[in-house]
């Protein structure tokens, strides 16, 4: 159809002068007076794009908009969770309205904002060790390896209860599940390898119960309140969601910072000023908003939309990095202020669906950027910045090798 072939094709590609940055081109189609558009995606497809924080924050509240994979019209970022579609079981992030309610109790002690702040020590501690482990060398090493991803693996294993040997393995088959370009084969497999895996801890934990996450999903099945099904998919998106995310946030934001000489200075000078911490934290997770594939929904009844009708069985994509550079609510977005005013970003989502783990996340990564230039005043990038490899074939955008020195 001539007219489809017409549309944008999405998603579009970032710009080699500034890789953080999202896609010029996506920036260009946002239009406050019209924030929806049609866009042909990978399988030809022509879901509406949602750009402008407003016009994204009321969609992603709406309760006409589902997160359910296996409805007509949903948008897939991938090959292999299209193919997968029909065949999944419920999920927390697949599920809507009441069954999506219980899904998040079931966690709803679990990842409290002061839970997760009374974790700010342990946090610390882990963050302290890494870096003396890399000032003993070798100069330079690579960031992901020695510090990016160790932390957030220390503390989710901690959490949920598992243990930390087996932090390779988790992570590779994670790496596998959250790529973009995998076969459905390939996602099927590593999925059902960490289910397996996930499901036998939780087993053990109903006969030796200790202080974590799995062990209280166990009591919960015990209790009858959910069945190892439903406590192994949560173990499983908890596991995955909850250290890659965090560890790409950790290096993409060093290898940003490393860019911007003034906003570092700033940083280290207050990085014992908890506040600004905090607040330079949000304007990071906002300015890379790295979960870079955006919220996707079905739509289950007509919307009229800012002059348009998005009609039932149609499919949407809110685009997150178009809502956190939307001028109207971030004026000069292209510039990284870490004094601005940045909370009211979504790069944790919006709606119903809002991220479990965000404040572990926050907490993470405000005692990472309290310490790491304060303790390595002189770390810098190793490589030159046009030789990284930019994270752009997985769900949340990174970079797969850090090389610095100090
Ligand atoms: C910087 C770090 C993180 C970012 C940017 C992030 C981003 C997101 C986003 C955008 C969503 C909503 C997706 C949607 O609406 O379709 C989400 C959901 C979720 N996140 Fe995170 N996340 C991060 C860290 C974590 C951590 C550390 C954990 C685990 C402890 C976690 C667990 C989850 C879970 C379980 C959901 C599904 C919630 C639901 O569907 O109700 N995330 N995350």
């Amino acid at each position: 159809m001539a007219e489809t072939a017409e549309l944008p094709e999405f998603p579009m590609p970032r710009s080699g002068r500034c890789p953080f940055a999202p896609p010029p081109e996506l920036l260009k189609l946002h239009d406050s007076e019209k924030p929806l558009r049609r866009v042909r995606i990978w399988d030809g497809t022509t879901p509406w794009l949602v750009t402008g924080h407003a016009a994204e924050r009321e969609l992603l509240a709406d309760s006409r908009v589902s997160a359910n994979l296996a409805l007509d019209g949903y948008p897939h970022s991938t090959q292999a969770t299209k193919a997968h579609a029909g065949t999944r079981t419920s999920s927390i992030n697949s599920a809507d309205g009441a069954e999506h309610l219980r899904w998040r109790r079931m966690l709803t002690n679990s990842f409290t904002r002061s839970r997760m702040v009374k974790l700010r020590p342990e946090i610390q501690q882990i963050t302290d060790d890494l870096i003396d482990r890399m000032l003993a060398g070798p100069n330079p090493t690579e960031l992901n390896e020695a510090f990016s991803l160790p932390l957030p693996s220390l503390m989710i294993c901690a959490l949920l209860g598992v243990p930390y040997e087996d932090h390779a393995f988790f992570q590779e088959h994670a790496g596998v599940i959250n790529g973009l370009y995998r076969t459905p084969e390939q996602n099927a497999e590593s999925g059902a390898i960490l289910r397996r895996y996930i499901g036998e801890l939780v087993q053990k934990k109903i006969d030796a119960p200790s202080e974590d996450v799995l062990s209280d999903l166990g009591q919960r099945i015990t209790a009858g309140e959910m069945t190892l099904d439903e406590a192994t998919s949560l173990g499983h998106i908890l596991l995955v969601a909850g250290h890659d995310t965090s560890a790409n946030m950790i290096t993409l934001s060093t290898a940003l910072l490393l860019q911007e000489p003034e906003q570092l200075t700033a940083l280290r000078e207050r990085s014992g000023d908890e506040k600004f911490v905090a607040n330079a934290v949000e304007e990071l997770l906002r300015y890379l908003t790295i979960p870079h594939m955006h919220a996707r929904r079905a739509i289950l009844d007509d919307i009229d939309f800012h002059g348009e009708t998005i009609r039932a069985g149609e499919g949407v994509i809110t685009s997150l990095p178009a809502a956190n550079w939307d001028p109207v609510a971030f004026p000069e977005p292209e510039r990284l202020l870490l004094d601005r005013r940045a909370s009211h970003h979504i790069t944790f989502g919006w709606g119903p669906h809002q991220c479990v783990g965000q404040q572990l996340a926050r907490v993470e990564l405000q005692v990472v950027f309290s310490t790491l230039f304060r303790r390595i005043p002189t770390l810098r990038l190793a490589a030159p910045l046009e030789e990284l490899k930019f994270k752009a074939d997985s769900q949340a955008f990174g970079i797969y090798e850090l090389p610095v020195a100090w």
